[in-house]
């Protein structure tokens, strides 16, 4: 039985992505760095939805990370027909403020090795009648957003990415599909030190089981671009057509240093 790899399932919306494939019988592989939080997951998920579940401990901003997953599954002779790349973060702050480290470190997770696990599974998920790549992307892929500069330049990469291979592949049987998501109760706004905006974006926010649940049901019909929830939906297409200097100066206010 072939396997949906996810990136960044210890928490947050790929551990919910996870758990809602396997609560569709498909057999799961997990990746991110914390190795406790994975081997908990796993064994919830298999105990739950009765599926097979392996993991790897890895940070996938290293270098050589797409290599050492597809390694991996190579060794333990997985197959591969759902490629979840949903691992990313944000660091927020100016553009000139805001950690190196993490300033280069976030553009490599969230677009080299994104970009990378595409191309280096496309030969394991074109083997199958039927497969899958679902990329994350956000609501901020669809304007500038000062302060989060870097972060909406790496999902807009992402966006346009997944909608260009998602042509690419039109016809074959590899279907690729865009999920943005706006607020969401995850452990993201703490890593990106947005604590500003915490309890706003808390009224808005959405469960990541309800991302999940869009995200794999629109993924499965072949969706080229899914944005779960209304408001989320309806601000990212008025982004698209509205003069941008609007929604970015709404931005530059919300998240003003
Ligand atoms: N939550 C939101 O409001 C929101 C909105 C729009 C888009 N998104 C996007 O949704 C995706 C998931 O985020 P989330 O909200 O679920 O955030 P989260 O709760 O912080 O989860 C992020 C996941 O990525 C993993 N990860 C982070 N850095 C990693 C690295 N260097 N190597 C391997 N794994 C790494 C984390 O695991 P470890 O720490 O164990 O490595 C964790 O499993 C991201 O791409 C984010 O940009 C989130």
């Amino acid at each position: 039985m072939p396997y949906a790899l996810i990136t960044g399932a210890s928490g947050g919306i790929g551990l919910a992505i996870a758990r809602e494939l396997a609560s569709r019988k498909h057999d799961v592989l997990l990746v991110a760095r914390s190795g406790d939080k994975l081997s908990a997951a796993v064994d919830a998920i298999k105990k739950d939805f009765g599926v097979s579940a392996s993991y790897l401990s890895l940070d996938l901003e290293l270098p050589d990370a797409v290599a050492k997953v597809f390694a991996w599954v190579n060794q333990n002779g997985f197959e591969v027909s759902i490629l979840i790349n949903n691992a990313g973060y944000a660091s927020w702050g100016t553009v000139k403020d805001v950690p190196t480290e993490e300033f280069l470190g976030m553009m490599q997770l969230n677009m080299v090795t994104l970009a990378g696990m595409c191309k280096t599974f496309m030969p394991h998920l074109e083997r199958h009648k039927k497969s899958y790549i679902l990329n994350i992307a956000s609501t901020a892929a669809y304007q500038a957003v000062p302060t989060l500069t870097t972060y909406a330049a790496t999902k807009a990469f992402v966006l346009l990415f997944t909608r260009g291979l998602s042509r690419e592949m039109a016809g074959t049987p590899v279907s690729v599909s865009c999920l943005s998501p706006g607020p969401t109760s995850t452990g993201f706004i703490d890593r990106a030190r947005l604590g500003i905006i915490k309890d706003r974006a808390e009224k808005f926010s959405m469960t990541p089981e309800a991302v999940a649940k869009t995200a794999v049901s629109g993924m499965l019909a072949g969706k080229m671009e899914i944005i779960p929830g209304f408001t989320n939906w309806l601000s990212s297409k008025l982004a698209e057509i509205v003069p941008k200097g609007i929604p970015e100066g709404i931005a530059r206010n919300l998240y003003k240093v």
